[in-house]
């Protein structure tokens, strides 16, 4: 694996590359990589010649200063990890390459309603600072395909979003949902639950899946209901638990074939968020 501090040096390669017509993919991550970023690296190789993973914590995107400074950075772990996958390339800049002191960000403002409720709504400016660090690694990065995770559902649909403005001929895939034996959704965040939190922590995961499981005009309702209160109560901090439109997010109030399940909840110190596409 090639390892590129500098953009330049990054842009120089990837422009070799293309001449040799080579497809090039690209794994945007934050680091303290898992299975979960380990399984786009394996859909990338799938499809691509020439696969790019970048690890970089971007503080624009941060809601809390003590979130940003205690993102877990195990930088030689994650080298190792990116090699057995057989990742041909990372691109690890630090802040000044990519911010060079402007910390200005990009707007996501106008990008429609959905980017303003759930995540855009708990963590305000959460989705600019996406948008504003995505815009410069696929600038920086040029790649043909790129993959990003269900997880992060509406942060999906605002990364579709700025490839439709801005790069149109980028190709996105979805790519599912790694979890753990018991269903809690592989996250970065997952090491900061203690014991006891861990050992509830798929309670958020049961409750998508019981909205899942009853996926029917008749009962999705109640299901809605009953799933909060069997699972969510304390010690979850429940942020939101709904079901909305797959693509415009908003709340559903009648019932349809095609939707997805989203939540939101807080244990102890640690912010989780999972979800689950829903179709008859
Ligand atoms: P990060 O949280 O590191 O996630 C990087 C990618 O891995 C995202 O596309 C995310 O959805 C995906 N991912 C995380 N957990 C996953 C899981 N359990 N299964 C499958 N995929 C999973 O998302 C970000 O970083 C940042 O916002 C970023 C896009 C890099 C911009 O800074």
């Amino acid at each position: 694996m090639i390892l590129f501090q500098k953009s330049k040096d990054l842009q120089a390669f990837i422009e070799k590359k293309k001449t040799e017509n080579l497809q090039i993919g690209f794994v945007p991550t934050m680091g303290a990589l898992h299975q979960g970023h380990l399984s786009l690296i394996r859909a990338a190789k799938q499809d691509c010649d020439l696969v790019v993973c970048s690890i970089f914590v971007n503080p624009t995107q941060f809601n809390q200063i003590s979130d940003l400074e205690n993102y877990p950075r195990p930088i030689e772990n994650d080298i190792k990890l990116l090699i057995e996958a057989q990742c041909d390339v990372l691109f690890h800049p630090d802040v000044n390459e990519l911010y060079g002191g402007n910390f200005a960000k990009d707007s996501s403002e106008d990008y429609g309603r959905f980017v303003h409720v759930l995540e855009g709504e708990s963590r305000p400016g959460h989705f600019d600072g996406v948008v504003t660090i995505v815009n410069k690694l696929f600038s920086i990065c040029k790649p043909h395909q790129v993959y990003f995770g269900q997880k992060d559902y509406q942060q999906c649909l605002v990364v579709k979003t700025l490839i439709a403005r801005e790069f149109p001929a980028i190709q996105f895939h979805l790519c599912p949902i790694e979890r753990e034996a018991d269903g809690l959704a592989m996250s970065s965040r997952n090491i900061r639950l203690n014991s006891q939190e861990r050992n509830i922590a798929n309670h958020l995961y049961k409750a998508l899946e019981l909205v899942q499981n009853n996926w029917n005009k008749e009962h999705w309702q109640d299901a809605l209901t009953h799933a909060k209160e069997m699972y969510l109560g304390a010690p979850f901090k429940l942020e939101y638990f709904c079901v909305c439109d797959q693509e415009s997010l908003e709340e559903l109030t009648d019932f349809k074939a095609e939707a997805v399940v989203l939540a939101a909840a807080t244990l102890g110190n640690t912010r989780l968020i999972d979800n689950l596409l829903l179709r008859i």
